[in-house]
């Protein structure tokens, strides 16, 4: 049984067949999954991710059986620890892609299951489907993971994308991560340290605009409001980091933009028409690789 719980699970030989299935399953549907059930028991909010989670398990032939405010229509709300809701869902469904606002929780979940969980999001801890389809984005978009370089911006401190994103590039070769942050949103040390260990070049600053041009990647993110203690502290932290069409202008010709989106105002708007704008695309290969995950996840041996 296989539970996805982080990225650091995935080595270059497995991503490079989910992304070579990636690519057979883009546009196509499938009945590979008929009979099988998928429970999506989301505690925090999600479009993206919960629908294109639903959306690949229809187009393999499954079903799904899902509660978007588990926290409400759950009987987490009369007292439920997730480990009982585990253990009776464990018995309605096959699957179960689960969403929390608590780091581990994916995993406390999967100490009991018998069934595979998959962690799509727990905190500000890690969400590795979105980084599997950030990465197939970049391959994908810009052609090349090994020696990319790739300027990541905004929340660092609490988002759990740019977390999975930097333990799967740090298995590839020559890469450059630049991080660009407020000094108290910074990436958790932890991460850099393994970046460093697998020798990704990585530089910190609060210039946007200097490391903008440099860029083979740009991957802008929200800063996170729900993080935060109050109002007043978001408040301080946001509109620091804005992508707006004059520095995209200036930014390589064959560079790409990437956000796992929600956006709020840190890319303007007038950028969603610029070739190197990729972000709905982006969002958009959520189907085929979850598609490919799951088929993965339920005994596919894949060929490359
Ligand atoms: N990228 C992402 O996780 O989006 P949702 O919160 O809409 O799922």
């Amino acid at each position: 049984m296989i539970h996805i719980l982080e990225t650091q699970q995935f080595d270059r030989i497995l991503l490079s067949e989910l992304f070579a299935e990636t690519t057979r399953l883009e546009n196509n549907s499938e009945t590979f999954l008929q009979g099988k059930i998928m429970a999506s028991l989301f505690y925090e909010p999600s479009t993206r991710t919960r629908f294109s989670f639903e959306s690949a398990m229809h187009r393999l032939g499954g079903a799904v059986i899902t509660t978007e405010n588990a926290t409400e229509f759950s009987s987490v709300s009369k007292g439920e620890t997730i480990e009982d809701s585990i253990r009776v869902v464990n018995h309605y469904a096959d699957v179960v892609v689960l969403r929390h606002s608590e780091v581990g929780m994916a995993a406390r979940a999967a100490a009991v299951a018998d069934i595979p969980i998959i962690n799509a999001g727990d905190g500000p801890g890690q969400h590795p489907t979105q980084a599997l389809l950030d990465l197939y984005t970049i391959q994908r978009e810009y052609g090349s993971i090994d020696g990319v370089h790739v300027v990541m911006a905004g929340d660092l401190l609490h988002g759990r994308t740019v977390h999975s994103l930097c333990y799967l590039l740090g298995k590839y070769d020559d890469v450059r991560i630049t991080f660009v942050s407020l000094p108290h949103l910074k990436i958790p040390d932890t991460i850099k340290q393994y970046l460093q260990k697998h020798a990704v070049h990585v530089t910190e600053t609060d210039a946007l605009d200097t490391v903008a041009t440099a860029a083979d990647v740009i991957y802008q993110t929200r800063i996170q409001k729900e993080r935060f203690a109050s109002v007043a502290e978001y408040k301080k932290s946001v509109g620091k980091f804005v992508l707006g069409m004059e520095l995209v202008d200036r930014m390589k010709h064959n560079a790409i933009i990437m956000h796992p989106l929600p956006r709020v105002d840190e890319i303007s708007s007038e950028v969603d028409v610029s070739p190197k704008a990729v972000y709905f695309k982006q969002a958009g290969y959520g189907v085929p690789v979850r598609m490919a995950l799951l088929k993965y996840i339920f005994g596919t041996h894949f060929s490359i």
